[in-house]
């Protein structure tokens, strides 16, 4: 049996520049961390049964983030660290107390 933990690989140091920091230009054309290898980033697998719905998925997802960052402003209590939960998916453990306030 062969497990893979996509969390570990995402923060592997000697692949990824400050892998804990929060920086998505990592993966702009110019400096492409996860072109570095083929099993690098695996958000949606690799390989031939890669997600065919990669690219549609990435475009559906910045569209609704772009519809709600232009109504809403996010926000969470100064200095919150989410807790994550690894039971399946990481996601936070105390259901992320993240404030949503209507813009204008
Ligand atoms: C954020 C959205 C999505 C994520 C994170 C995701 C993730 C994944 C992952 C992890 C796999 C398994 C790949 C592997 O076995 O190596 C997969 C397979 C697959 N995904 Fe997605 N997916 C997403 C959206 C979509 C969408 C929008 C579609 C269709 C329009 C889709 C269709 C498929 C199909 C058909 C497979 C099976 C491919 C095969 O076995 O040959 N996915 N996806």
């Amino acid at each position: 049996m062969v497990a893979v933990t996509p969390w570990l690989t995402h923060h592997l140091p000697e692949w990824w520049t400050d892998p804990a920091r929060f920086d998505p230009d990592r993966f702009g054309s110019a400096r492409a961390e996860d072109r570095r290898h083929p099993f690098l980033w695996t958000p949606f697998g690799g390989g031939a049964h890669k997600c065919i719905g990669l690219h549609f998925g990435m475009m559906e997802v910045k569209t609704i983030l772009h519809r709600l960052l232009l109504a809403f402003r996010f926000t969470v209590p100064e200095g919150y660290v989410m807790p994550q939960d690894f039971t399946s998916l990481p996601i936070p453990k105390d259901r992320l107390p993240m404030r949503l306030e209507r813009l204008a």
